[in-house]
């Protein structure tokens, strides 16, 4: 060996001038083809030219044929390409391959080989092989060198710069080729790839475009006929023009006349005459429109680039009778080195095709992934006439995507071989398909849900469930209860001065029930009555003409001037008011009474003693403060108690069907991510519930679930244990945050950031100094909803195996300080009620003494005036009388006076 592998690799080195890498799948087109009857593969690393050929049926690799053809006497042969035709028959099974030979006397070639065989022969696949090679000795060495063949099979064309050539199935002694600038309408056009419908073909490839400055290669498509002797001949063209300022737009392609994959393209054309071009090396891919039954126009339709990388449309194929493409979406650096490789299925005649189209799904993807031996680089897909899809990674193992029936999807068996096979499962709960074909199951739309035993279709949840896009399961909607256990402060009343309240409720009357408890109302019906009592009174002395009722005047009188409190027992009538006076005074001193009771909210009733059943006595303020100010003695016990409160993390994970086995749990305790247990884990009618005891406040705890099902809906709590002592109180923790959104689904990494505040209740006592406090942590989710919940369309991207859950639990630097306080402590209480007694009496004094300052002489030059007339009038009719008129006058006087003494 040792000595055999520098004279191989000099011989190599003699002969294969142009082939670097024989092993390479990506280079000078496609080493694979594929159609429903059989699959082959050049293999071009073994000494000598050998195909691999693997027949149909497909489902059972196991039994199904498969042989390797080896040509002892090709050994110095490179093959290009190889085809087949997508719609060969069964009979026909044969396939072309085109190529050249390294040592320079034959040149360039195509072949075709053909299986005389049957499937169950126990023969060797080579006894019923035949071939037939035809050389082209007068071109040169071609680049590029492709191979169209049409669907039938019949016919392969091969195409290159210099030359054209048509090799038939039916007469393969015979080789017609022809120069390329006979059909080519530029000279300097290089063929890049090519795709040949039953009417029309499609090529695509570079054209030399220079001037005196600037030299560079154009991309351009051309659309080819047949003539009546099968000679193809170029009908339209269109050139890809870059949008200007893009990036495209500033490639020249100046290195496209030496080989390089990275300029390699790909067709499809499909039964209604939709063409799909891929160029990779600037990400896009065209959708084209022909005209089959007058296939001269080829009409752009739409195209889809992807950003600033290569690999776009590296490989497309036409599916489910031209309605589904297979897109194979590489990503490469703009230095072509591999990134990423992704087969996105459109369905584009639903849908339609541009940049910002959504496939119906990906591979690979969490429940699809690559066997062992395969990937991750892909180079190729190419479909069948009954849309199963092949696809080539860069060692040339292959995976063959069978198609599927409704509710089933093709997983992908593990066997070990180079060819693999996909096999139906059902579809994973939470989706279904009601198609047939490649794709993937689509989740079951929101409000729908698929338990396992349909997968056709989803069936609809109970109204009042919660059932999420995707859901497997429904659950009530209790399930995302949000528990708060902190209300918003409540404001001081508009009023906070006890006067004001006092005077308000004494001297207020509303209707209802509020009229019972009006200590005014009370009052005027003690009023009423003693006005009552005043009128009787009057009534006896004065109206009566009976000793005794003057009698029972005069001594009721007497008695009513004892109990005038307003004027110092000088009037009877003031003696009637101060009785309701004192009714007043009494219901104010009742009123004061309860009143000075209604605190702390917490503990008082409903205010039945007031006609503002809400009234209570006390006052409020909230603020916040910064954690780093010192606190009083009580207030700091009651930090260092919240700072050393035990959390248990309480995680839901809503409408899943994933277990407690999928569960990983890390924290972060320094600086290390250390693996921790659970308290409890279940999961109970679809409710994953997790609960993990918190090492410490500030943690960062990552729950990892290794599992692909759905999950609805996520709510998170904490809770721990409250502590009650003389002075305060903390508060037992529990409290709970549901986050979910109509119509979509929860996405595979949750970044949750929970941040917890401390909120202090202080209450001052209502009798000594001091206060009563009470603590409680609240919670702040910060998190955005949109970056928590996927749509269907963004969870088809979503590749990702597992869902991650990352909580971050910090602390705000300040916390809450609420303080309440009464409004109105006894003391006050009690002069206030004084005052108001006083006030009260002093103002019917008041009106007392107004009514005797200027009621009583305003009656009197009234009464004056009366008899003034009187005596005028007596002095015309009987002017003899006047001394008697003058006792009269003294008479009356006193009796006015009398009347006034009596009244008052
Ligand atoms: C290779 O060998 C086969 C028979 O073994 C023969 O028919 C064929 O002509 C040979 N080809 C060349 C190029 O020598
Ligand atoms: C194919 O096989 C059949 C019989 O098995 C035979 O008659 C026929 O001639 C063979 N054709 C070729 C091209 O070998
Ligand atoms: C095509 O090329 C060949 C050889 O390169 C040349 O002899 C011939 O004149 C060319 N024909 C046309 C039409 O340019
Ligand atoms: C050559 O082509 C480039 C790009 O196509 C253009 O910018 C430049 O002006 C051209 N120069 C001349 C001399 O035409
Ligand atoms: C295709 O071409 C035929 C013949 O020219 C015409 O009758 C038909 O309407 C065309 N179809 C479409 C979709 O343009
Ligand atoms: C093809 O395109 C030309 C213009 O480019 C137009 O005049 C002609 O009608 C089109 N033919 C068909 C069949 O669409
Ligand atoms: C309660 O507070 C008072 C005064 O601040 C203090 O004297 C007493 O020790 C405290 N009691 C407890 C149990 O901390
Ligand atoms: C999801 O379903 C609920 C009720 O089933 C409905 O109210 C809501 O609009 C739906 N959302 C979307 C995006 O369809």
């Amino acid at each position: 060996m040792i000595i055999w592998l520098p004279i191989l690799l000099f011989v190599d080195h003699l002969t294969g001038d142009f082939i670097s890498n024989k092993n390479d799948y990506d280079v000078h087109g496609s080493k694979t083809a594929f159609n429903d009857h059989f699959l082959v593969q050049v293999q071009n690393d073994k000494n000598s030219l050998t195909f691999l050929l693997h027949f149909a049926p497909y489902e059972n690799m196991a039994e199904s044929l498969e042989c390797s053809i080896y040509f002892p006497n090709l050994t110095n042969h490179y093959v290009h390409s190889v085809g087949v035709g997508r719609r060969q028959t069964q009979t026909e099974r044969h396939f072309f391959f085109v190529g050249e030979s390294v040592n320079d006397q034959v040149g360039a070639f195509i072949g075709l080989v053909k299986y005389n065989g049957t499937e169950n022969e126990s023969l060797p696949c080579s006894s019923s092989l035949s071939y037939h090679l035809q050389y082209l000795h007068s071109f040169h060495y071609q680049k590029h060198y492709i191979l169209g063949v049409d669907p039938r099979g019949h016919i392969a064309y091969g195409f290159s710069n210099e030359f054209l050539l048509i090799f038939e199935s039916q007469s393969t002694d015979t080789l017609e080729s022809w120069n390329g600038n006979l059909t080519w309408p530029d000279a300097s056009f290089v063929p890049h790839a090519v795709d040949i419908s039953e009417k029309f073909g499609v090529i695509t490839g570079f054209i030399y475009h220079a001037n005196s400055t600037n030299q560079q290669y154009d991309p351009v498509i051309y659309l080819i006929n047949f003539n009546s002797s099968g000679h193809p001949k170029i009908v339209d063209e269109y050139k890809p023009v870059a949008t200007p300022g893009t990036w495209q737009a500033l490639l020249t392609n100046s290195d496209a006349n030496t080989y390089s994959a990275k300029y390699d393209m790909s067709i499809s054309i499909n039964e209604n005459g939709d063409v799909l071009v891929g160029m990779q090396f600037i990400n896009r891919v065209f959708l084209f429109a022909v005209n089959i039954t007058n296939p001269i126009n080829l009409t752009y339709v739409s195209r889809n680039t992807n950003g600033r990388a290569l690999g776009n449309g590296k490989a497309v194929a036409w599916l489910e009778n031209g309605s589904v493409a297979a897109i194979l979406v590489n990503s490469y650096t703009l230095n072509y080195r591999w990134l990423s490789s992704q087969i996105y299925l459109y369905d584009i005649k639903s849908n339609g095709y541009n940049s910002n189209s959504t496939p119906v799904s990906i591979f690979p993807n969490n429940h699809q992934t690559f066997p062992s031996r395969l990937g991750p680089v892909i180079l190729n897909v190419i479909s069948s006439s009954s849309s199963s899809l092949m696809i080539l990674d860069e060692r040339g193992n292959i995976i063959i995507f069978l198609t599927t029936h409704s509710g089933f999807y093709p997983s992908i068996r593990d066997t070990g071989t180079i060819v693999s096979v996909t096999e139906p499962k059902p579809c994973l709960r939470g989706t279904y398909k009601n198609r047939s074909g490649i794709t993937d199951c689509v989740l079951c739309p929101n409000g729908t849900k698929n338990p396992g035993d349909f997968t056709t279709y989803c069936v609809s949840c109970s109204p009042k469930s919660f059932c999420s896009l995707g859901s497997a399961d429904e659950v009530p909607e209790s399930a995302l209860q949000t528990t708060f256990q902190v209300l918003a402060y409540p404001k001081s009343p508009e009023s906070t001065i006890f006067e004001e309240i006092l005077l308000e409720n004494t001297f207020n009357i509303h209707p209802g029930r509020c009229l019972l408890v009006s200590p005014l109302f009370w009052t005027l019906i003690a009023a009423s009555i003693a006005l009552i009592i005043m009128i009787i009174v009057v009534f006896l002395k004065f109206f009566i003409k009976h000793p005794k009722s003057k009698r029972i005047g005069t001594l009721l009188t007497c008695l009513f001037k004892h109990t005038d409190l307003i004027n110092e027992g000088e009037l009877w009538v003031g003696g009637l008011a101060s009785f309701s006076i004192l009714v007043l005074v009494c219901f104010a001193h009742v009123f004061s009474h309860q009143y000075y009771k209604q605190y702390p909210i917490e503990t008082s009733s409903d205010s039945f003693f007031a006609c503002d059943l809400s009234l209570r006595n006390a006052k409020f303020e909230t603020n916040v403060q910064s954690l780093s100010v010192p606190h009083s003695f009580t207030e700091q016990e009651l930090f260092d108690l919240m700072n050393t409160q035990e959390f248990v993390l309480n995680v839901d994970f809503v409408n899943t069907l994933i277990n407690c086995d999928a569960i990983s749990i890390e924290m972060q305790l320094g600086q290390t991510w250390s693996t921790i247990r659970w308290l409890t884990c279940k999961n109970k009618n679809s409710i994953l519930s997790l609960s993990i005891p918190l090492a410490y406040q500030h943690i960062s705890v990552r729950i990892l679930l290794d599992d692909i099902k759905t999950i609805g809906a996520l709510r998170i709590g904490l809770t721990g244990h409250g502590h009650e002592s003389e002075n305060f109180t903390l508060r037992e923790l529990n409290f709970y945050q549901s986050f979910s959104k109509n119509g979509q689904i929860l996405a595979q990494t949750l970044p949750v950031t929970l941040s917890i505040t401390k909120v202090i209740n202080e209450t001052e006592s209502l009798t000594g100094e001091e206060s009563d406090f009470g603590g409680i942590f609240i919670p702040t989710f910060i998190v955005d909803l949109n970056s928590l919940f996927l749509s269907a369309d963004q969870y088809i991207r979503n590749t990702l195996p597992s869902t991650t859950l990352l909580l971050i639990l910090t602390e705000t630097p300040y916390y809450i300080k609420n303080l309440q306080r009464p409004i109105a402590k006894q003391r006050e209480i009690i002069f206030n009620n004084l005052l108001f007694t006083i006030v009260c009496l002093e103002i019917f004094g008041l009106i007392f003494l107004l009514f005797k300052l200027i009621l009583k002489p305003v009656y009197y030059l009234f009464l004056r005036k009366i008899f003034t007339c009187h005596q005028h009038h007596h002095q015309r009719k009987k002017s003899t009388d006047t001394k008697q008129s003058n006792g009269q006058l003294l008479a009356t006087n006193n009796q006015v006076n009398n009347v006034l003494s009596y009244s008052f």
